[in-house]
């Protein structure tokens, strides 16, 4: 089967039930989700969106959001955790990889919300997306990771990644693992 006809697949939701007893459902990202997905990020603490975009950021630019919930299927995928809200629905916590430059690799990112954290939902998402991208064809998940991002090095330890330094840059580390 090629990497483009497996990516068609559809992504079945489900429910998963957190350490804390909470529950969510995971499904894979939607184009209408833009709107909850900048809700999201809004809610997000200055630092959580420094560690995740490496930047300082006060808004998500529009062409990124676009394109990450419009995933290319067989070569990109994103996973969303949603609760119910007033408003229909909030996401709590969302993973995704994309392809990197190295062959048969993909690169993810994974937010989760603050007063969600610690239960094992981003190693939930985490360990979906990596049956996910194994079965789209790649070999190998890597992440960039500030270095005093300690969480999330942490995560990556627990989920068997290896740590490794980036050349001329110190403040990055490059997580990295077999599928
Ligand atoms: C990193 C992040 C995704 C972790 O989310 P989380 O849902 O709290 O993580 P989990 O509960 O699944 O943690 C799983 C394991 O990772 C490790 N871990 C995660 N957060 C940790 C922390 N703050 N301190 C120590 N270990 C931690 C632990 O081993 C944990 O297992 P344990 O709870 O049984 O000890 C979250 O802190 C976050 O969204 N940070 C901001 C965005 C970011 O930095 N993204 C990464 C760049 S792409």
């Amino acid at each position: 089967m090629t990497r483009a006809r497996r990516g068609h697949v559809p992504y079945r939701a489900r429910r998963a039930t957190l350490r804390d007893g909470r529950t969510v459902t995971l499904r894979a990202v939607r184009p209408e989700d833009a709107g909850e997905i900048v809700q999201a990020f809004e809610r997000l603490s200055a630092q959580s969106r420094y560690q995740r975009f490496m930047q300082h950021k006060r808004e998500l630019d529009p062409h990124a959001l676009a394109r990450g919930v419009s995933p290319v299927p067989g070569r990109e995928f994103a996973l969303v955790a949603t609760v119910p809200a007033y408003d229909g629905y909030d996401i709590v916590g969302a993973a995704r990889y994309v392809a990197s430059a190295q062959p048969k690799t993909c690169e993810f990112s994974v937010t989760v919300a603050e007063d969600w954290r610690g239960a094992g939902l981003a190693a939930t998402l985490l360990r979906r997306l990596m049956l996910r991208a194994r079965r789209d064809g790649y070999r190998a998940i890597e992440g960039f990771v500030l270095a005093d991002n300690l969480p999330m090095l942490a995560l990556a330890r627990y989920l068997r990644f290896g740590v490794l330094p980036v050349p001329d840059d110190t403040t990055v580390c490059l997580v990295r693992r077999a599928l």
